[in-house]
């Protein structure tokens, strides 16, 4: 068995831990450190590359889209919501934790064939809060995949992203018909009420955590109208 390597610790904001940066092999990991576990694993992908591509399902090939991807990760769902949008579109990505984007430019690019190197991405170092902050409609897509579900794992602070005011905020950033996609760990029947109370037509999908096998993942799907 190969051990794994530590590789780098990083601070998150206010106090809010420390994620752990890992490999073996060619496997990467990061985790919060505490009970909180792993909150990524290179290996792990289907049901990250599933949010893009169900969240970006309704938008035309012919069309121009602004997607907005949060967090970055090891990359993958920014990479499938790339491939899910035309050449003229662009992907913004929201990271809160700088040295994410160090490791993503470093061991991690290869991971998901190097998106942020895509002349199509727009990095965003910071809370992916902050741009729902205009409420003014800018995105067609709203991936977000910044905890294990719809509660503050990485942070607390990302609780007010779950929270109705929260959710009304990202319900204004999107376009008419615009979708907004969330990655859970497990499906969560109090967030999808939440959801719809604020005008939004939900739907779920459970993916597997690796194609045809692994843990089933659930994917929110709620639609602007
Ligand atoms: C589970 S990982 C995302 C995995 C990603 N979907 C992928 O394909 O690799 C969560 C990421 O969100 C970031 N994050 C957590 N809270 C955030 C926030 N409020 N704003 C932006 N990024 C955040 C974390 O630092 C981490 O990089």
């Amino acid at each position: 068995m190969i051990p794994w390597n530590h590789l780098d610790t990083a601070q998150i904001p206010n106090d809010g831990g420390e994620l752990k940066f890992s490999q073996r092999g060619d496997e990467f990991s990061i985790k919060i450190t505490g009970k909180r576990g792993e909150l990524m694993n290179s290996r792990v992908f289907n049901s990250e590359k599933a949010l893009s591509r169900l969240g970006c399902a309704h938008i035309k090939p012919h069309l121009d889209a602004h997607i907005l991807v949060g967090g970055l990760g090891m990359g993958y769902t920014l990479a499938a919501a790339l491939k899910a949008v035309n050449a003229d579109s662009f992907v913004t990505v929201a990271e809160l934790i700088p040295q994410v984007v160090e490791w993503n430019k470093g061991p991690l690019g290869n991971c998901a064939g190097n998106p942020l190197q895509d002349p199509r991405t727009k990095l965003h170092i910071g809370d992916v809060k902050e741009l729902f902050a205009s409420r003014a409609p800018s995105y067609d897509a709203i991936l977000l995949d910044v905890d294990n579900g719809p509660k503050g794992l990485t942070h607390t602070d990302n609780n007010q992203i779950y929270s109705e005011d929260g959710l009304k905020d990202i319900y204004d950033t999107l376009h008419a018909n615009g979708m907004l996609a969330i990655w859970s760990a497990s499906p969560d029947y109090l967030f999808t009420v939440r959801l719809k109370k604020i005008g939004f037509r939900v739907d779920t999908r459970e993916i597997q955590a690796r194609p045809g096998k692994g843990s089933k993942h659930t994917i929110f799907l709620a639609k602007k109208l």
